[in-house]
């Protein structure tokens, strides 16, 4: 096992009912912004909620936040942080909603010359506004971590941005959210969720037997839960578990101790740069790829995962991991989502080109646990995934 530190100050208000907890948790001198997305909120009773637990506090609205948190809507945010001194922020949403109030924590106070920097030069924000959080969909973990992924249309970039002052202070995650959660974005937050794991996990054995086991548990769980959740989000217990385990898939606590790969997120975002395509439906099109490409490097962690998490027992350790590749490819067509660029665009000639050339300008610092892969290795990954 690796040496590690190990920090997350965020405080989990988890259950049925919670969101009426807010008004205990901000500041009560505090001038608030109040952001959130493109208006589900206001069909499902959770704005009502949340204003009625803050009706002792002056807040302003910022709304229209979209799905991949767009640069040039935050920037209208930004303004209206500094016009209005607003000292808390309050992200009501899913991961864009919170991924948004992270780049505006970081943005009110930088200081350079423009917020993009935060974004291009990889800036890391040791201290932010102070924010908080209520999460609406359970996908992400960015309600327990403390980085953010912001898309510039203009440009047709995500690029992904951080740092330690970039925690919420406090997240609510009440699971009763879920009713009003279109099953398309359910099955897209069982697949993002399962694939940060995965991200974390499947690299190589490096002794970190407790860590394996708090990942496979993840994916046991989100497995367990899952035809649960798509079938009736309004069961108590899946949804429960179902959002826990989204938020400890990505709140550091597996990463800790043992090598991490990341590559597919990598180049899952430039995917849905170029195409749209959301975010978990990225990460199913290239982890069957990524994990065939790099079949004698991961092995080893790839027929352990299907042992323990699969049951498949039979046979020699090339054909399990086979079998755990084949296995997770069935999981995501079960939840729904398809597995080739094909299936999204017919426009995908080219793509894998593009993709390894723009990891090539941004100076390339290497992809995967070991930090080999090379832009003519990203290229055959993108081209197998067509
Ligand atoms: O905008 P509204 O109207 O609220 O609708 C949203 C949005 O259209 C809707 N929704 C959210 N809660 C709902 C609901 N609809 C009905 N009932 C509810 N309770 O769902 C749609 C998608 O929301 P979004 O926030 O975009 O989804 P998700 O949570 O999957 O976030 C995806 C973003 O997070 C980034 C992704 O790249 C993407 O930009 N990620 C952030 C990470 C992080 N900060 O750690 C890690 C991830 O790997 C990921 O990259
Ligand atoms: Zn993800």
């Amino acid at each position: 096992m690796n040496n590690f530190d190990f920090k997350n100050p965020t405080k989990i208000i988890f259950g049925k009912d919670s969101i009426g907890k807010l008004e205990n948790e901000i500041p009560k001198n505090a001038k608030v912004l109040l952001l959130y997305g493109g208006g589900s909120i206001k069909k499902n009773g959770i704005y009502e909620q949340v204003k009625t637990a803050l009706s002792g506090l002056d807040v302003l609205e910022f709304s229209g936040i979209p799905a991949n948190p767009e640069y040039a809507v935050l920037l209208n945010a930004l303004k209206i942080i500094k016009d209005e001194n607003i000292t808390y922020l309050l992200a009501v949403g899913g991961g864009s909603v919170i991924d948004g109030a992270k780049f505006l924590s970081a943005a009110a106070l930088y200081e350079g010359e423009t917020p993009w920097d935060i974004l291009s030069k990889n800036i890391k924000t040791e201290k932010g506004l102070p924010f908080g959080t209520v999460l609406t969909l359970p996908a992400t973990g960015s309600e327990m971590n403390s980085g953010a992924v912001i898309t510039r249309t203009e440009t047709k970039e995500k690029l992904a941005m951080g740092g330690p002052g970039l925690f919420p202070e406090f997240s609510i995650l009440d699971p009763k959210v879920l009713i009003s959660i279109p099953k398309r974005q359910l099955a897209n937050g069982l697949t993002d969720a399962f694939t940060h794991v995965l991200e974390q996990y499947m690299t190589y054995p490096n002794g970190a037997i407790l860590q394996d086991r708090f990942s496979e548990s993840i994916l046991q769980t989100i497995i367990e839960v899952a035809p649960k959740v798509l079938n009736d989000p309004s069961d108590h217990n899946a949804a429960s578990n179902f959002m826990w385990s989204c938020t400890m898939a990505l709140n550091g606590l597996i990463q800790k101790g043992v090598p991490t790969d990341w590559a597919v997120h990598a180049m899952g975002h430039e995917l849905t740069a170029l195409y749209g395509i959301d975010h978990a439906r990225t990460l199913a099109i290239i982890t069957p790829s990524h994990y065939t490409f790099n079949f004698d490097a991961k092995k080893e962690k790839l027929a352990q995962y299907g042992a323990r998490v699969w049951n498949i027992t039979e046979g020699s350790t090339d054909e399990r991991a086979q079998a755990a590749i084949d296995k997770t490819v069935a999981f995501f067509h079960e939840l729904g989502i398809d597995t080739k660029l094909s299936d999204y665009t017919q426009d995908f000639e080219g793509t894998a080109e593009i993709i390894a050339k723009r990891f090539t300008n941004r100076g390339w610092l290497g992809l995967g646990e070991h930090k080999s892969l090379t832009p003519e290795n990203i290229e055959e990954i993108v081209k197998m995934s067509y």
